[in-house]
């Protein structure tokens, strides 16, 4: 990315304008009684499934194991042949192409990566432009374009073969090596299941990030339901067969689920997991006065002094946030603040829940965590009070949807009385 963001501190917004232009973004997809019967089993595992996809949104399967999530998704690339029904992406009809060719336009990761271990990350990553035909000098580009998107130094990561890295950074390098081609579609199969849940959250996060830079169309599999509220635009919830139970966002999802399998899914507790659903972007942050480390001392103490604040953030030279400092501790600085207050250790990003913000916030010390952009800089703080003022917002928006949805299955009712009622009184 370094390359293309040469706008400077313009904001991420104006950084992301300039590098989509670049990017192709996402495809509709239409699933048509798409069928799949495997051999010797006389039900099928998808059974005329009927689903259309926007363009450039995430769309995530969730559904219990088994209920045919994967076979699914494997028929959208044909990696499995559909026994019946029509594919189509972009309104082009791709059943009967050449799946090698239509897996040139769509990404796919999958759970432990799927990386080949006898190749460096380079070689992986490189994998689908060479056969696509790309030179040799732009495939080289891409690879360290693809690694830096990913969050992974190219000189560091470039030559290392799979084993030698963590499991989270092989989730990030088959993230690298599914968008190599610039496909317009990412299909992602439990790509996380095998991360501790650090660094699952954090590869959802992200994920959450590239998503909002690329616009790709993503179908996402998961059975865990607050992976699939967290990253789906739009959640289907599959029962066997991959019968649909429900096609929504995650917020009709939650307050309005339609039967008792969706809301077995959606299980106790819907409304902490209302935290899942907000973004700490979305959240008014406090006012928190900084100072950066080259400033004097003297206008630290005036600041703080001056201020209604007791403490304060000391940015680093880049702007990040490196340690808060409290009055007393400047009262023992004795004219240096080299090893006054204490160091930032926990950040949450603007991206990130406030299920994680809240977590960062409940296991600080002071009760309060630093929100940092893109690139690591300081943009605000959260603390309990802003964190509880949202929860109750949210909740209390829950309960007026709960009550509107209640007054429109009245109406319904009472409608539907009515017209029972002509009907009777007509024959
Ligand atoms: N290659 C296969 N041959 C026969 N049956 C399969 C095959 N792959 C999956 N199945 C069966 O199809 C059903 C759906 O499987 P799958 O799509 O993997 O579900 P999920 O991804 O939701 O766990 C299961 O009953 C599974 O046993
Ligand atoms: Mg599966």
């Amino acid at each position: 990315m370094s390359e293309t963001s040469g706008a400077g501190n313009a904001g991420p917004d104006t950084a992301d304008s300039a590098e989509t232009t670049k990017t192709t973004s996402g495809a509709t997809i239409h699933l048509d009684n798409l069928t799949k019967r495997y051999p010797g089993n006389p039900s099928p595992a998808v059974d005329n499934v009927t689903m259309d996809i926007k363009a450039g949104e995430t769309v995530v399967f969730v559904g219990p194991s088994g209920c045919g999530k994967s076979t699914t998704l494997k028929m959208i690339n044909r990696l499995i042949e559909p026994t019946s029904g029509r594919i189509r992406i972009n309104d082009e009809d791709v059943t009967d192409i050449d799946p090698v060719k239509l897996r040139r336009k769509i990404g796919y990761a999958i759970q432990s990566s799927g990386l080949f271990p006898h190749m460096t990350v380079a070689e992986n990553i490189a994998l689908v432009p060479r056969m696509a035909g790309w030179s040799k000098s732009k495939v080289k580009d891409r690879v360290e374009e693809m690694l830096d998107l990913v969050g992974l130094d190219p000189r560091e990561f470039h030559g290392r073969y799979p084993r030698a890295l963590s499991g989270g950074q092989q989730q990030r390098v088959g993230v690298a090596r599914a968008l190599a081609a610039d496909p317009p579609v990412l299909l992602m199969d439990e790509p996380f299941g095998a991360v501790d849940p650090i660094t699952r959250d954090h590869l959802q996060d992200e994920l959450i990030r590239l998503q909002h830079e690329l616009h790709k169309t993503i179908v996402f599999v998961t059975h865990d339901f607050d992976e699939a509220i967290k990253l789906g635009d739009r959640i289907a919830v599959l029962r066997e067969r991959s019968h649909i139970a429900q096609f929504d966002t995650p917020e009709a999802i939650l307050t309005n689920p339609t039967d008792d399998f969706v809301s077995g899914f959606v299980g106790a507790g819907a409304a902490l997991k209302r935290l899942n659903l907000t973004r700490v972007r979305d959240v008014e942050m406090v006012q928190f006065p900084t100072v950066t480390v080259d400033d004097p001392l003297q206008s630290i103490f005036n600041k703080l002094r001056g201020g209604p604040h007791n403490e304060l953030l000391m940015l680093d030279r880049r702007n990040r946030p490196y340690k808060w400092l409290r009055r007393g501790d400047l009262m023992r600085a004795r004219g240096s603040l080299a090893r006054a207050g204490q160091l930032v250790h926990d950040t949450v990003t603007r991206d990130a829940t406030l299920h994680d913000a809240l977590e960062a916030v409940l296991t600080d010390s002071g009760g309060r965590a630093a929100v940092t952009g893109r690139r690591g800089e300081f943009i605000g703080v959260v603390d309990m009070h802003t964190l509880m003022n949202s929860v109750q917002e949210l909740l209390e928006a829950d309960r007026l949807a709960a009550i509107e949805h209640q007054h429109d299955l009245e109406e319904m009712r009472a409608h539907q009385t009515e017209q029972e009622l002509e009907g009777g009184a007509g024959a």
